[in-house]
């Protein structure tokens, strides 16, 4: 098809990019070019000395060769390591209650609606538009128990080009009335899930194993999951030490563990596929175990913050060497995107610094960045396929736009740092132009 025509031939892209090599090092290149073929990128060069060399070597034709204009650059696609599609019609509302009252009174109440199809394909449709539009690249969902609105879900993903991660909710303990599952029925649903993931044959796609936290799930059903994502070899996601009401009834719950971290590592349910949202309330021994086994966490500074959780210090997460990404947490956060997530973060990290002695540095806006992209690409262990550019991985990128800051000539006082910098405290979605997934234009 014609769509794919496009995608598939060979183009350059010519001028200012910005990516993290590492958490301390933002690189950016004034006049670089990256190539891409069939979606991967083929070249990477930080001036344009060779770009003739290039074009010819991989077939490009001068249609194909963009140059960007002064006040444009290119990065990385943005990841969203936390947000539930299904939550988007609350974003802004109920946030005059906390987590496990939210949830009861807010957020199943909706989630239930998902048995649905048409109010589902509306509201998933939305948000998948609204977070490519912000630059969204790649997004881990949590949508509901219901397999069929779930996997109407990643059909729409699909056709909106984004790559992502589904999952299917399970939930069998104290579960609302309507709003629940056996434990049969939810490992089984979980298991035919995932062989129709599969079998869409969308590499852009994956299934995501969903426990929804440890008071939603009790053991029996969560060593299934761990059983089930061993022998599947798939991604698992729940959510951790979110709230303090929340750790002190998982404590009360499971008398046999030695902490939160604990009852998911009985389940097997801690790989170095896993993704915890939260982690606020982590103490150092469970730290110790998410690294020990690779797991990582989804840091949701605007949920915290909105739900009143708590402050979650990145700082402590990464000096013990566990994996961070970021999370919008949609509808525990109220915004859908991810350059709102990093001024969070810095908002946050500045904000537990007060506390802190002088030695204690405030995380800055290239780990911010870094933490969005290739933070992000390694939270979810696609840092071979993504999270910034270098040769053999997917061409997932955005070409930013800060071109209506105003008349070009104050623009020309601004050095594509400045740019960049600007971008990540100023800009939203009407300074993305372009999203491309695998080297699709999607937006
Ligand atoms: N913990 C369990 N379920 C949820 C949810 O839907 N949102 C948030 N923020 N925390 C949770
Ligand atoms: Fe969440």
């Amino acid at each position: 098809d014609a769509h794919k025509e496009v995608h598939n031939k060979p183009f350059i892209i010519v001028g200012p990019i910005v990516h993290s090599e590492e958490i301390t090092k933002l690189k950016v290149f004034d006049g670089g070019l990256i190539a891409a073929v069939n979606g991967k990128i083929v070249a990477v060069e930080e001036t344009p000395k060779n770009l003739a060399r290039i074009q010819k070597k991989y077939s490009v034709t001068d249609g194909c060769v963009y140059h960007l204009d002064k006040g444009q650059f290119l990065m990385p696609g943005l990841i969203d390591t936390h947000i539930h599609a299904p939550q988007y019609p609350n974003a802004g509302l109920g946030y005059d209650m906390q987590l496990l009252d939210w949830l009861k009174t807010y957020t199943f109440p909706l989630e239930k609606k998902y048995s649905d199809l048409s109010f589902a394909a509306k509201v998933y449709e939305a948000i998948v538009k609204r977070t490519l539009a912000n630059g969204t690249t790649t997004a881990v969902y949590f949508a509901t128990i219901h397999v069929d609105s779930t996997i109407l879900l990643a059909k729409i993903v699909t056709h909106q080009g984004q790559r992502a991660f589904i999952g299917k909710v399970n939930m069998n303990y104290k579960t609302p009335e309507g709003y629940g599952e056996t434990t049969k029925e939810s490992y089984q649903k979980t298991e035919d899930f995932i062989k129709q993931i599969q079998n869409m044959k969308n590499n852009l796609i994956l299934p995501i194993i969903t426990p929804r936290f440890a008071l939603s799930c009790d053991m029996e059903l969560m060593k299934k999951l761990g059983e089930l994502a061993s022998r599947y070899n798939v991604h698992i996601q729940t959510h951790i030490s979110e709230n303090q009401g929340e750790v002190a009834a998982v404590r009360g719950l499971y008398r046999d563990c030695k902490n939160y971290a604990d009852v998911y590592d009985k389940a097997k349910l801690l790989t170095d596929k896993t993704v915890l949202a939260h982690g606020v309330y982590l103490h150092d021994e469970e730290l110790e175990l998410l690294a020990a086994r690779g797991s990582s966490v989804s840091h949701c500074p605007n949920s915290n913050t909105s739900l009143k959780s708590g402050l979650c210090d990145v700082r402590r997460l990464l000096n013990a060497g566990i994996k961070v990404g970021l999370g919008t947490d949609v509808s525990g956060g109220y915004s859908p995107s991810i350059l709102d997530a990093i001024r969070n973060t810095l908002d946050v990290s500045i904000h537990i610094s007060y506390g802190k002695g002088s030695n204690y540095a405030p995380l800055t806006y290239p780990e911010a960045f870094y933490l969005a992209t290739l933070g992000g690409a390694r939270a979810v262990a696609l840092d071979d396929t993504i999270g910034n550019f270098k040769v053999g991985k997917d061409f997932d990128a955005l070409i930013v736009n800060m071109k209506n800051l105003g008349p070009i000539d104050i623009l020309g006082e601004y050095d594509t740092e400045a740019l960049v910098q600007k971008f990540l405290y100023t800009g939203d979605d009407r300074n993305i132009s372009k999203v491309y997934v695998a080297g699709r234009q999607v937006k």
